[in-house]
């Protein structure tokens, strides 16, 4: 795939999430992905919770081993992620910001994290994801108020993106979020954000969109949607990933091919979006408890046990 993008646009990446168990154990994913993607997000390895399990620790060795393998096989590094609500260690998530005094200190914890985490990858990332999903869950447009935003208030993606700059000031800099891939309040909110960030020294280049598409009836993307959206963020001058496509089958493969080609094809034409990247290489390792601890295996990417789905050709046909 990453060949095939290249003899049209030789700086598009076509990425793809991995964990490393899966990748060092199992051949076929380890082919496909190297035969296919460019680019490479560590799905869960280099998220809070993995990276500083205890205050002052840190466990950077499944992060570097995939950079390892990245590095090895030629492939782009998008990190994933610093600034997240969803995977913070307790420690994080239970910084004291009672008084002026706590917080200050929870502020030197917090910075000290980014300044570490990102001068530990310095010159290893292509690009990174500074603030994943800032706004309430469910569509929401509001600002999460995690422990970010009480130590340094509402401006707490300026501080981060300040920071990560101080550490590494060539690593492009994106706010990832989803639910904001189709124009509405949402995606106003992300683009505001964004250029409020960069309006106070913030050094923000471009948005994620996940692309998530968990129920063919409810979220499909359309083209136009899409291709509003990727217009909207280039007028302000930003750049779009498309960062974690998936799409559900349960409509049917060929009704979840035609909805990964839209993806594709329209990023693909648009000169804002410079890379697609979808959430897993194989179906096989794409696994999930429900809430009631029931074992879900998901039908959504590429590859379903090492073999192509009809989704693969469909995004080969648009490169
Ligand atoms: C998911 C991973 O795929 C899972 O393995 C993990 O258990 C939970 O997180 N949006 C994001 C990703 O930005 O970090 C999430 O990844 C999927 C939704």
């Amino acid at each position: 795939l990453q060949a095939l993008a290249a003899r049209s646009r030789p700086d598009f990446l076509v990425g793809a999430a991995v964990a490393l168990g899966p990748l060092a154990a199992d051949e076929d994913l380890a082919r496909d992905l190297v035969r296919n993607f460019g680019a490479l997000t560590p799905e869960n390895a280099m998220k809070p919770q993995a990276l500083s399990p205890r205050q002052g620790e840190y466990t950077f060795q499944e992060a570097d081993a995939l950079l390892d393998v990245a590095e090895r096989k030629g492939m782009a590094v998008h990190g994933h992620t610093i600034a997240f609500s969803e995977a913070m260690p307790r420690w994080m998530r239970d910084l004291p910001t009672g008084s002026e005094q706590e917080r200050s200190a929870s502020a030197d914890a917090l910075l000290g994290y980014v300044s570490t985490v990102v001068t530990h990858f310095r010159g290893r990332l292509a690009s990174l994801d500074v603030v994943n999903e800032p706004f309430d869950v469910d569509q929401g447009t509001e600002l999460q108020e995690n422990v970010w935003y009480r130590v340094f208030g509402a401006s707490y993606p300026v501080v981060v993106s300040r920071a990560v700059h101080d550490a590494d000031p060539d690593v492009r800099q994106f706010v990832n979020e989803n639910g904001a891939d189709v124009p509405g309040p949402r995606q106003d909110a992300l683009l505001r954000l964004v250029l409020d960030t960069n309006a106070h020294g913030g050094h923000i280049d471009g948005v994620g969109l996940q692309t998530h598409v968990y129920d063919l009836d409810t979220d499909t993307v359309t083209a136009d949607d899409l291709a509003q959206t990727l217009d909207t963020f280039a007028d302000a001058g930003l750049l779009v990933r498309i960062s974690e496509t998936d799409v559900d089958d349960s409509e049917g493969q060929d009704a979840q091919a035609e909805q990964y080609a839209t993806i594709l094809d329209t990023c693909f034409h648009s000169d804002a979006c410079v890379s697609w990247t979808t959430w897993g290489v194989d179906d096989r390792y794409d696994r999930w408890l429900d809430d009631a601890g029931d074992l879900h295996q998901g039908h959504d990417l590429l590859f379903s046990d090492g073999e192509p789905t009809p989704a693969y050709d469909a995004v080969r046909r648009v490169l």
